[in-house]
């Protein structure tokens, strides 16, 4: 035991993995042991462990200047750059980019920018959030409001109503679909409850809705077809801005730029961060649409100065290691080739579809995940969680990485630099696992 308070971590089973060194899509830990990193850390490390271009072009800013703020007027070539770099990828009018340190402080920037331009643009009580049930937004006071998921609620009195959180439903058809409900009437759903919610609180009081193009840390939910449409057209009848969380879709992840490039949304804010540096270091962007950068100008110049930024916003060695980052994306088309991979993992994955345990295969571009299920027919779901960590277990003594989240459900999010007999290793790691939690499933008679 160290003096350690662990993050997300069940305080009673800490220091299960020593984690000693890395290299491309594999780490070892402390004994040796190789393991296929089938999360990519935690969604993040897409080109993989010890990457000779990005340490050398992080050893050369750590030389060249080590940190330099942000603060009255400074800046520095490396953050200029790739500013200018992810304004010019992003799928926004005009992107503005403000530089923080984390995912979950890019959401909390966007939160206090909603706040800022609402009084800037004398409508004041613009101040409220729609966020999804099983959406991860972070866990900062703000963004753990904006999050979904219980575990990331409970004891922690999150102010949900001075923040003006309001909660809509999942897109997960699966789990929550109606019965007889198609997943077009499903979609309908989704948009008419969404409506009513706006309705009722007053659009008036309602500035944006964020959502994760597909839904990680939920569950690695694929939201059915048309559901972004049908989203999107009940946000724009009322002047909603959309508000995308690409912090793990972002950078290729879908097997696309972002996932606002697949599912055609038009936010009018952003998160990123994650696979922008390939989490070689801490780096998150929050980005928005020219005007709303344009408008919050006003008022912070006559007051004198824009009174939010972090120590570390624009820290040298985040910006010129996610510079090189995108570069390598670019040069190497890792976009076009995690849509190729993932498209072979999809559909090795859909084998399993057929398992006894398996209820749900999600998968899409570099992305997948497995719900185990007690009963196939009816859905019904493991108590607790003890399934689903019992199999993440069993890949881990195989040699394999992977995730369980809440609902039994594993998942995959293996580096995009893998290739398809990775995927193939993968597999066979994976249907093992499953072998061992149906063992262990029938002896403890849970089926
Ligand atoms: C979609 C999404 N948004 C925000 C965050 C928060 O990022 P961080 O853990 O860097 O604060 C995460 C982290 O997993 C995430 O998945």
């Amino acid at each position: 035991m160290t003096a350690m308070i662990y993050p997300t971590t069940n305080p009673s089973a800490t220091e299960t993995m020593i984690v000693a060194r890395g290299e491309g899509p594999y780490i070892y830990d402390h004994n040796g042991k190789q393991y296929l990193e089938g999360m990519a850390g935690l969604w993040c490390t897409s080109l993989g462990y010890g990457n000779q271009e990005i340490i050398e072009v992080a050893q050369q800013q750590m030389r060249d200047l080590s940190f330099s703020h942000m603060f009255g007027g400074k800046t520095h070539p490396a953050a200029i750059e790739l500013a200018d770099k992810l304004a010019a990828m992003a799928p926004m009018d005009d992107a503005r980019v403000f530089l923080g340190a984390s995912g979950s402080d890019a959401n909390d920037t966007l939160v206090k920018l909603i706040r800022y331009y609402a009084v800037a643009t004398g409508q004041p009580e613009r101040v409220k959030i729609i966020a999804r049930e099983k959406g991860y937004h972070g866990v900062t006071v703000a963004s753990a409001a904006l999050t979904g998921l219980p575990p990331n609620h409970t004891h922690f009195q999150l102010p949900f109503d001075a923040l003006g959180v309001l909660r809509t439903g999942a897109p997960h058809y699966y789990r929550c679909a109606e019965d007889g409900e198609t997943e077009a009437d499903f979609v309908a759903r989704r948009a008419s409850e969404l409506e009513a919610l706006i309705i009722e609180e007053g659009p008036e009081t309602i500035a944006a809705m964020i959502a994760e193009p597909v839904n990680g840390a939920g569950g690695v939910i694929v939201p059915p077809e048309g559901y972004f449409e049908a989203i999107q057209e009940v946000l724009d009848k009322y002047g909603i801005m959309l508000w995308d969380d690409e912090v793990i879709c972002g950078f290729g992840r879908l097997g696309a730029a972002f996932g606002a490039e697949k599912y055609n949304l038009k936010p009018k804010m952003m998160a990123c961060a994650k696979a922008l540096t390939s989490a070689y270091v801490p780096l998150s962007a929050a980005l928005v649409s020219g005007d709303i950068a344009d408008a919050i100008a006003g008022p912070a110049s006559d007051m004198g100065v824009f009174g939010h930024g972090y120590t570390y916003s624009g820290h040298p060695l985040g910006c010129a290691v996610a510079s090189k980052v995108l570069d390598i994306y670019a040069r190497d088309r890792l976009f076009e080739h995690a849509a190729e991979v993932g498209s072979y993992m999809g559909k090795r994955l859909g084998e399993f579809a057929d398992h006894p345990l398996v209820g749900e295969v999600s998968a899409i571009g570099l992305l997948g995940a497995l719900e185990l299920v007690a009963d196939k027919g009816s859905k019904r779901p493991f108590e607790g969680m003890k399934v689903g960590q019992f199999c993440a277990k069993a890949a881990e003594e195989r040699g394999l990485i992977v995730r369980p989240l809440g609902g039994n459900r594993i998942a995959l999010c293996p580096p995009l630099i893998i290739q398809n007999d990775h995927v193939d290793e993968i597999i066979d790691k994976l249907s093992g696992a499953l072998a061992d939690t149906l063992d262990m499933a029938t002896a403890q008679k849970l089926i």
